[in-house]
């Protein structure tokens, strides 16, 4: 089928999304619940756009597309909502980049900066959640989360384990193990969290990295999609 999107006519399979039929044409919707091999909540809201004829915003990444479809992804209310969204997951992440092992190599840090100057209407709170560095493999920095869920549901989804889950801990939703330790939750350790998460929250150790790879973790990571133009390689 064919829709246009930002004045461009596309084509997508039957049942795609907006936001795959963007992506697949080469045209940029700021994204980050979105991973084409998980199941969409569409909770992160950066992905919003204006379809034509429509009231208000649509989540692209949770929206069939339909035959005749006019989007507009560069509409003033979608890039308002997308500001805001940043705004919101820079309320608790820490502000500073420069000293986080994912600086350059995090799909969050590209997009904040695709999205531009936000304006920060929001009064910034970081979040202190003790670094858990126990296991020799996985380590859990859960201060730079945005609560995405891509680790919850690549874990539960491709892995069919679930040793990570959503908790409120303290009145705040996180990422908590579903135990004691990894180990105890039955991790398997293969990384699908680490490969999904788009900041520095969940990483391996950096001497697992280069061990692997024979490279940095800065070298070995492939980071956020190519089609990003605040993409770095
Ligand atoms: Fe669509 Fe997160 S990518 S809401």
């Amino acid at each position: 089928m064919t829709l246009v999107i930002d004045g461009k006519t596309v084509s997508v399979r039957t049942g795609g999304t907006i936001l795959e039929a963007a992506l697949s044409n080469g045209i940029y919707i700021p994204n980050l619940c979105y991973h084409e091999n998980l199941r969409h909540t569409a909770s992160c809201r950066l992905c919003m756009v204006r379809q034509e004829g429509k009231k208000g915003v649509v989540a692209a990444c949770a929206v069939k597309a339909e035959e005749g479809m006019v989007i507009d992804s560069k509409d003033a209310l979608a890039e308002n909502v997308r500001k805001l969204s940043v705004d919101l997951m820079f309320k608790t992440h820490p502000s500073e980049c420069t000293g986080c092992p994912k600086f350059g190599h995090c799909q969050f840090q590209s997009i904040s900066q695709f999205v531009g100057d936000t304006g920060r209407r929001l009064r910034a709170n970081p979040i202190r959640i003790a670094e858990d560095a126990r296991n020799p493999i996985i380590l859990h920095e859960m201060t730079r989360c945005i609560l995405c869920g891509r680790c919850v549901r690549a874990c539960e989804e491709m892995r069919g384990v679930g040793a990570i889950r959503f908790e409120k801990v303290q009145g705040r939703l996180q990422v908590v193990v579903d135990g004691n330790s990894l180990q105890d939750a039955d991790c398997r350790f293969c990384s699908a969290c680490v490969e999904v998460c788009p900041t520095g929250a969940i990483r391996e150790h950096e001497a697992i990295t280069q061990k692997m790879t024979g490279k940095s973790r800065t070298d070995a990571l492939v980071p956020c999609r190519a089609a990003c133009p605040a993409h770095i390689d």
